[in-house]
């Protein structure tokens, strides 16, 4: 779910990209029309955490009179959830602020508001020279919006970035914007403990923290209950979820809160991002290997092909010990998908270094992969401790032979699937007809298949494979 890097066009669009800055809502939050008459609007970017923080912000909102509105020019609080992860994604959300300037010159009165990854990093800035925001408020710090907006609607800058140990909203029920009605994000914990030299995130979001067990069980049973069939268990690090019954004093692990999860009901998908190749262990893989509707499908993120580059990095893994991983995962479950996060262009990467990342793509053989060229971020270990040395025009073209390989990877991936059935969730409709339905496979791929007369979304069906290009299985429903 990023979307700051204009080479990825055509491969990246049919994933995700079309979500960036994406207004919401739908589904639950048009229930909320009653609820006061004081209208909110809000953008999001950056990763799903980002979304799902939006959910949450939209809930603490509602519960104090707000409701929601896709027309930003109705909006008595223009709210955008920023993301830092790149320059791009910061000057993206730069431009749109410019366009709330101009909102807020019409309809005096109006409060604009910025949340997120960028609220921490920027705070001072925001309210020093960007003089149109009322609010800036960090990602810790949601449940103090209301306080925060009487304060600014009194005049004065409500602010406040601080990042906490402990918040995790565990008690907040979040108000599904956007919503499919099959589909939903649950986030499990927050915050990164694992200082990759290139990110930014352990900056803007803080400690590690992971979120009461039985609260997460709750939600994906309220979620089954109300017709979803899809949870994805949401964290920076997954694999390092780790909470304890304040109680008992029982540990609870990642993979035994996915075999919570799991439970809830044979019939709701599980799924799980993102992992790090470090603490992903042999009991989450044999949990998922063990559970039928566990999705055989890991976001396995490398980053780099090359142990020196992935030392600078910071991943404390080497190139050996990742194939290693991927080799485990496909013996444990052969049909299993991988998918990746690359970088181009990191300090100091050679020509064979880069040839390395390449190779990676081929060993793993990757579903699919968000490729990104190294973007400086201030604050970061590398820019601390290495030069951003690597020319724009070798990091793009790094990154071309990346996204080329990467989509050829894809489409062999895709071909060996031709011909075979599987059982897929219909999600909607497809975005090209609405003949057709859409729907994901245990891997993540995307089915389109014509639409059968007693089937809906939130169904499951048999569709078996046809065609197929690098990012979509195309087929049809069998019996
Ligand atoms: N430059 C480029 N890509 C980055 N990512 C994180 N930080 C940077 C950066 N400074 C990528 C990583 C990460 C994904 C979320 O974004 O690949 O896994
Ligand atoms: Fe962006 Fe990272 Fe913040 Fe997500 S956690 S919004 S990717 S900076």
């Amino acid at each position: 779910m990023y979307n700051d890097n204009p080479t990825l066009e055509g491969l990246k669009k049919e994933i995700d990209e079309s979500k960036q800055g994406e207004v919401f809502f739908q589904g639950e939050a048009a229930n909320t029309a009653d609820a006061g008459n004081k209208h909110f609007y809000i953008e999001s970017y950056g990763c799903q955490m980002n979304f799902s923080d939006s959910e949450i912000v939209a809930s603490i909102l509602a519960e104090s009179g707000y409701r929601p509105t896709r027309n930003m020019e109705e909006s008595d609080l223009i709210l955008i959830n920023t993301c830092s992860i790149r320059e791009k994604a910061e000057e993206t959300v730069r431009k749109r602020l410019r366009i709330f300037d101009k909102v807020k010159e019409s309809r005096p009165g109006t409060l604009v508001g910025v949340l997120g990854c960028m609220a921490e990093r920027l705070k001072s800035k925001f309210l020093e020279q960007e003089k149109l925001v009322d609010l800036v408020v960090g990602p810790d710090a949601y449940r103090d919006l209301p306080a925060l907006i009487s304060t600014a609607e009194e005049g004065d800058k409500g602010i406040n970035v601080f990042l906490s140990r402990e918040e995790t909203y565990a008690d907040i029920s979040p108000l599904r914007l956007d919503s499919n009605g099959v589909t939903a994000f649950i986030s499990i914990m927050r915050g990164c403990d694992n200082m990759c030299s290139f990110c930014v995130v352990p900056f803007t979001r803080g400690r590690e923290r992971s979120r009461n067990a039985f609260s997460i069980v709750a939600e994906a049973t309220d979620l089954y209950e109300k017709g979803y069939r899809e949870v994805t268990l949401l964290g920076q690090n997954v694999d390092s979820y780790k909470w304890e019954n304040p109680e008992t004093g029982a540990p609870v692990t990642f993979a035994q809160l996915l075999e919570m999860v799991a439970q809830v009901h044979p019939d709701l998908r599980v799924r799980f991002s993102t992992s790090h190749p470090k603490d992903i262990t042999d009991e989450v893989l044999y949990t998922m290997a063990r559970n039928e509707n566990i999705c055989k499908y890991i976001h396995l993120p490398v980053q780099s092909g090359n142990s020196r580059v992935l030392d600078l990095m910071n991943r404390t893994y080497s190139r050996e010990w990742y194939m290693d991983k991927v080799r485990r995962i496909y013996e444990i479950m052969p049909d299993c998908a991988i998918s990746s996060d690359i970088i181009a262009g990191f300090c100091t990467e050679t020509e064979e270094e880069h040839a390395e990342t390449l190779s990676m793509i081929e060993f793993a053989q990757y579903s699919m992969s968000y490729m990104f060229m190294y973007s400086e971020r201030p604050g970061t270990l590398a820019e601390r401790k290495f030069e951003d040395d690597i020319p724009e025009e070798i990091k793009k073209r790094r990154l071309q032979e990346i996204v080329r390989l990467q989509t050829a990877t894809s489409l062999q991936h895709n071909q060996k699937d031709i011909g075979k059935t599987f059982k897929v969730l219909i999600e909607g409709d497809s975005k090209k007809s609405d003949q057709d339905f859409k729907g994901r496979n245990t891997q993540n791929k995307m089915l389109v298949f014509p639409k059968k007369s007693d089937l809906q979304p939130g169904d499951y069906c048999y569709v078996k494979v046809n065609e197929v290009t690098s990012a979509t299985l195309i087929g049809e429903i069998v019996d």
